[in-house]
């Protein structure tokens, strides 16, 4: 299925853009592939359409393919609209010891849906992720910029009332 964005390269973002590839030389625009991408993802409810990512390989003067390479390899990037608050789950070996995958699927039961789904007031979802450095520390989440450590059942439920109620700071 395919998702209809609508692109806005704004003057801001584009100054944005523009000030990352200062940090490279003029003839290696692809090294600020990731921060730019970043920046776009940003600027476009998180996530990256084709025609986004076709647009980024204009800018970085590079094959649409090797913008899409690194799009899928990496979980931060989205290719379909995505929830406001998107529970990233790690489901790795140290984190699914400590009953990671328990968590998640609690979750999902709270918020009544199954992983990768969003919910019908596009707030919440839930999706499984790989290791995200934080072995230490888990069962874990992500949920925008932010860790989630050491979560219990009882952690989700005010993780998810805090959400409800605005109180959750992404970025
Ligand atoms: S195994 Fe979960 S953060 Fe590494």
């Amino acid at each position: 299925m395919e998702y209809k964005q609508i692109i806005n390269m704004s003057d801001e973002l584009m100054a944005r853009i523009n000030e990352l590839l200062s940090h490279y030389p003029a003839d290696k625009k692809k090294s600020a592939m990731l921060p730019v991408l970043h920046a776009v993802q940003d600027a476009h409810d998180n996530w990256l359409s084709l025609e986004l990512m076709d647009k980024v390989a204009e800018i970085l003067e590079v094959k649409p393919i090797e913008v899409y390479e690194v799009v899928t390899f990496y979980s931060m990037f989205n290719q379909k609209p995505v929830a406001k608050y998107m529970f990233e789950f790690c489901r790795t070996a140290c984190c699914a010891i400590r009953k990671g995958e328990d968590l998640m699927d609690y979750t999902c039961q709270k918020l009544g849906v199954k992983q990768g789904e969003i919910t019908p007031d596009g707030m919440f979802s839930v999706v499984g992720v790989e290791c995200l450095g934080a072995c230490g520390f888990g069962p874990m989440l992500q949920l925008g910029d932010n860790y989630h450590e050491n979560l219990t059942k009882e952690k989700i439920d005010t993780l998810i009332e805090d959400c409800k109620q605005g109180k959750v700071n992404l970025y």
